[in-house]
């Protein structure tokens, strides 16, 4: 007995180290204790490569981390953290601060995010997006380094802010996003499409291989993310959302239109139905995934993202989700400047 228990020493260590290294060690409330013990045989198969070849080609350009890689990479930040915080408060109640409070670098808690009341079925789906939320935060911090979260306002005043501003009047009740699984899914509509937007943006303008990998990455998962917040919302489409008479399928172009309006370049959002010319191929007002004339993901810059997400159409203005503006190089240089100043040339 005391021989075996020698031998599985080694073993438990190298696994212990393995999962400290990997940055898995969340706090109990964040495991899933209803996953069956068995591992499944698809994933069973794939813990080793076995003899087959498992390695991409050498890059090209054998240069990790360009160093103009790094101030377009890290403003996703802002973005990440603020989908982490709703996300893992919305599904557990509790934030960064106790799933991964290293990756705060310090920053200050968000602002009035709370547990919301979500059905089984929206939770599971929450609490996958707020864990690999964690992910992406880490492994951009690894890749490129990164700066302390910003203050983030996820309160359901602003939430009920943006509505109204996407409706034009003050919604009666304010709209709020805790209250509900409906009210949830139309929340976070308006927040993980635009990482999208980021990420096709940064593509272009990186050249580092470790990078680009990085945001492709990324890319692939807030697009799932978006996508499945969308499908659950066209299931819905023609429920009103109560208690206004005000149907999902609209609550969804408001929203599209007003990051348009904020945006100030042009149409690049739209919602779940679209007039024919502006579906695929111009032939379907179907519109579960936001698209451009070609298919493709539409691309928004920076400053685009914060005229949105400060909800001034100004990216020298804060406001909306980031009260004192967001954070990094990027976002910090548009501030205090005068409007119409030109803008830095990384933007
Ligand atoms: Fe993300």
């Amino acid at each position: 007995m005391a021989s075996s228990h020698a031998a599985a020493a080694p073993f438990l260590l190298v696994l212990l180290l393995q999962l400290c290294s990997s940055g898995l060690a969340l706090p109990s409330k964040f495991i899933d204790q209803t996953c069956p013990p068995e591992r499944l045989p698809a994933v069973a198969l794939l813990s080793n490569g076995g003899p087959f070849l498992c390695n991409p080609p050498a890059p090209r350009v054998p240069v990790a981390v360009f160093p103009h890689d790094v101030d377009p990479v890290q403003f996703a930040l802002n973005l990440e953290y603020t989908e982490a915080e709703f996300f893992l408060h919305g599904a557990y109640g509790a934030g960064l601060d106790e799933a991964a409070p290293g990756l705060a670098r310090g920053g200050p808690p968000p602002v009035g995010a709370r547990k919301a009341n979500l059905d089984e079925e929206t939770r599971r789906v929450v609490s996958e997006f707020a864990l690999q939320e964690v992910g992406h935060l880490r492994v951009i911090q690894q890749t490129v380094g990164g700066f302390p979260r910003p203050l983030l306002n996820l309160s359901a005043d602003n939430f009920a802010r943006v509505m109204d501003n996407a409706f034009g009047y003050r919604l009666n009740p304010p709209f709020d996003p805790y209250t509900n699984s409906l009210n949830f899914l139309l929340a976070c509509y308006v927040i993980p499409y635009l990482g999208i937007n980021g990420y096709v943006g940064t593509n272009p303008i990186i050249d580092g291989y470790k990078t680009k990998e990085l945001v492709a990455g990324l890319l692939g998962v807030e697009a799932g993310q978006d996508a499945a917040f969308r499908t659950l919302l066209f299931r819905r489409r023609g429920e009103a959302v109560p208690p206004y008479n005000v149907t999902v399928a609209e609550f969804t172009d408001r929203v599209s239109a007003l990051r348009n309006r904020l945006g100030r370049c042009g149409v690049k959002d739209e919602g779940l139905t679209v007039p024919r010319e502006l579906g695929a191929e111009g032939a379907i007002c179907t519109n579960v995934l936001s698209a451009d004339r070609d298919s493709l993901s539409y691309s928004r810059t920076p400053a685009e993202l914060l005229r949105i997400l400060y909800l001034t159409g100004d990216e020298h203005v804060p406001g909306g989700f980031y009260p004192d503006g967001a954070n990094g190089k990027i976002a910090r240089s548009f501030l205090g400047k005068p409007r119409g100043a030109n803008e830095s040339p990384k933007n």
